[in-house]
């Protein structure tokens, strides 16, 4: 089994301990649209996909297992990097740059290393386009406009 798989795996059990349906449904929706979008942008910019679509699968995992967004983001970088150590799918760099994405998946008005801008656009291209007819918060707007522009659309 390939590794992205084998990740999946891990979070699909992580996520079916969720007891609300809604929610249970909303976040698998959103780490695996997270996931494709994040491997369109890695390879649009050259960077790795699968290390791209492993830290967006991990992403807000922190968020679903306490039900709470309250420092998500470094929590949540905190928590993928024990279940990386566990799994062992990873070398020490590729650890690094999941946790380093998902540590700064939050800053979405700031610009970080290339990996994690990878997983704040990803982020973004699914919280503006999962639902066309909702609006666009507005710290996510300079961002949705410039992903536009960058995939011709
Ligand atoms: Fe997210």
């Amino acid at each position: 089994m390939g590794r992205l798989k084998e990740l999946r795996k891990y979070v699909d059990a992580r996520i079916n301990e969720m007891t609300d349906a809604d929610k249970r449904t909303s976040a698998i929706a959103h780490l695996y649209g997270v996931s494709l979008a994040a491997t369109m942008i890695a390879k649009k910019r050259g960077l790795d996909p699968e290390i791209a679509s492993m830290a967006a699968m991990l992403h807000d995992l922190h968020a679903y297992k306490t039900g709470s967004y309250d420092n998500h983001a470094h929590l949540g970088a905190d928590l993928a990097r024990e279940i990386l150590n566990e799994l062992k799918l990873t070398d020490e760099d590729e650890t690094e740059l999941i946790c380093s994405a998902i540590y700064h998946h939050d800053d979405k008005l700031v610009t970080d290393s290339p990996m994690d801008e990878v997983l704040k656009d990803a982020d973004v291209i699914h919280h503006c386009m999962n639902d066309l007819s909702k609006d666009i918060k507005e710290k996510e707007q300079a961002r949705y406009v410039n992903l536009c522009a960058e995939f011709g659309m």
